[in-house]
């Protein structure tokens, strides 16, 4: 990690720790060993404020496909700008790009559906279905029908709605949530919680009989929906296992209970195909995509709905004298020229193509870290994946929590000038640009293994395993 001034008392480093609180830092931590300031740019690499260089291994926040620098989305960006910086979308206004982005998103959707709605971030979008779908069922008479069903693991943002349907305890702890109405299954992490001499098949048909168990518990007029990203991302890169949806589909359908996809990671791409739904055969009657929506260059994201759905917001803006929901900046022109143009370049240079081309030295090169000391599972799908640390290979017994040591091994792959990223304990992620090329993941991967490496010995050196 570079060692920010913080005893220069106007250095950007001390200045930023006399100023600013930053979302998921440890804070007090934060305090003594200030920031990592990135300064630049290009393709899949950022330069810190000391020229130093690093490979952006999980593309900001799961987000930027294109990487950094793409000329293409900054000349949109400044070409609407100069065109019209700002409008909304309230009381039937509207701009050419939210018009045309609408388009687009309907046309590339996974499933028929009938409309979308603009807002500016995963957790906005999850909100705003978990509102569509108390409204929906309101529209029909149906006053019971509001619980929703997240998993444990699950990430879906950090809003009041959002975040009480993520399924990490952090994000409920002392903000007093989750809200009522909101439930958590199981999560369908094979490896973790199979049971000994369960196949994956059967471990995937028992979580869709205790989804149905859990429906039966809770009465089925109560249920309203489920939602579920294709690969679960901050929960630790979880990839369903074989035939998961099809078995969760299955009792949804027997229940009349929505499903709800949250592409927020796994759209546009990610796991080989234009959306994760694709890849594991799910079919929602809602879906949220945000980050590679605009390959983060701009904040966007959008909720796409059914035709029934959408009928059902008709009849209740009627009867309300409007769909009395919506943001500032819902639609903006700036970021929805941008998004435009991220989605015409996804096409152009045949991206999805390229991440079925490269994705496979991804996997190899994942799959070859499964005989390291350290790693006791590997998970990939497309261009994202992960390794969970584990301090037992045979056992499957995770290291002391209180050593954060995937943390440890993030540190120690920024030293070597990797960004990666711990997530929900020792899981070490990497989400790199969709543009990375064969070469760019083999050094990728050359400074995962070393930091890997390093950390292992670590954990020697100070006897961890017996922590
Ligand atoms: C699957 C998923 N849903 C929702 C969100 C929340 O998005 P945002 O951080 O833009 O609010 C995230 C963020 O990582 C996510 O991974």
């Amino acid at each position: 990690m570079s060692s920010p001034n913080l005893s220069q008392g106007n250095s950007l480093a001390s200045r930023d720790v006399k100023s600013l609180i930053h979302p998921y830092t440890n804070l007090s931590a934060h305090e003594k060993q200030g920031p990592l300031i990135i300064e630049t740019g290009k393709g899949i690499y950022v330069y810190d404020d000391n020229g130093k260089e690093y490979i952006e291994g999980l593309a900001g926040l799961w987000c930027t496909s294109f990487g950094f620098g793409e000329q293409e989305l900054i000349d949109a960006a400044i070409k609407q700008m100069n065109k019209l910086p700002y409008y909304h979308s309230f009381a039937s206004k509207s701009t050419e790009p939210g018009i045309l982005l609408a388009e687009k998103l309907l046309e590339m959707a996974p499933v028929d559906f009938s409309k979308v709605f603009f807002v500016n971030s995963g957790s906005e979008a999850n909100d705003t279905v978990v509102k569509l779908i108390w409204y929906y069922n309101n529209a029909l008479g149906r006053k019971d029908k509001k619980k929703i069903i997240s998993r444990q693991k699950a990430y879906h943002g950090v809003t009041v709605a959002a975040a009480s349907l993520t399924g990490l305890p952090p994000l409920h702890n002392d903000f007093d949530l989750p809200i009522q109405n909101i439930l958590h299954a199981s999560c369908p992490h094979y490896y973790r919680f199979g049971k000994e001499n369960e196949t994956e098949e059967e471990f995937a048909t028992r979580m869709a009989d205790e989804l149905e168990q859990l429906i039966l518990e809770e009465g089925p007029d109560t249920v309203a929906a489920f939602i579920a990203e294709p690969v679960m991302g901050a929960g630790g890169v979880i990839v369903p296992p074989v035939g998961y949806f099809e078995k969760i589909q299955t009792v949804l359908k027997k229940y009349d209970v929505l499903m709800v996809a949250d592409e927020v990671i796994c759209g546009f791409g990610r796991t080989g195909n234009m959306w994760g739904t694709e890849t594991f055969g799910m079919e929602p009657d809602i879906l949220s995509c945000a980050k590679a929506l605009s390959s983060a260059y701009l904040p966007i994201a959008a909720v796409m709905v059914s035709e029934e759905i959408y009928q059902s917001m008709v009849r209740q803006s009627e009867k309300h004298g409007a769909f009395a929901h919506g943001y500032t900046y819902s639609g903006h022109p700036v970021p929805a020229a941008v998004a435009l143009r991220t989605m015409e370049l996804m096409e152009e240079r045949n991206i999805v193509e390229h991440v079925q081309t490269v994705a496979p030295l991804f996997k190899q090169r994942f799959e070859e870290l499964a005989d390291h000391p350290l790693v006791g599972e590997v998970r990939v799908s497309g261009l994202v994946g992960a390794v969970e640390l584990v301090a037992d290979k045979a056992t499957k017994r995770s290291f002391d929590a209180s050593l954060t040591l995937g943390a440890k091994a993030v540190g120690l792959m920024q030293e070597e000038g990797l960004i990666s990223r711990a997530v929900a304990g020792d899981n070490v992620a990497l989400c790199p640009p969709l543009i990375i090329t064969e070469g760019e993941i083999n050094k990728m991967f050359d400074l995962f293994t070393i930091g890997l490496d390093r950390t292992e010995g670590l954990v020697e050196a100070n006897n961890w395993r017996n922590t």
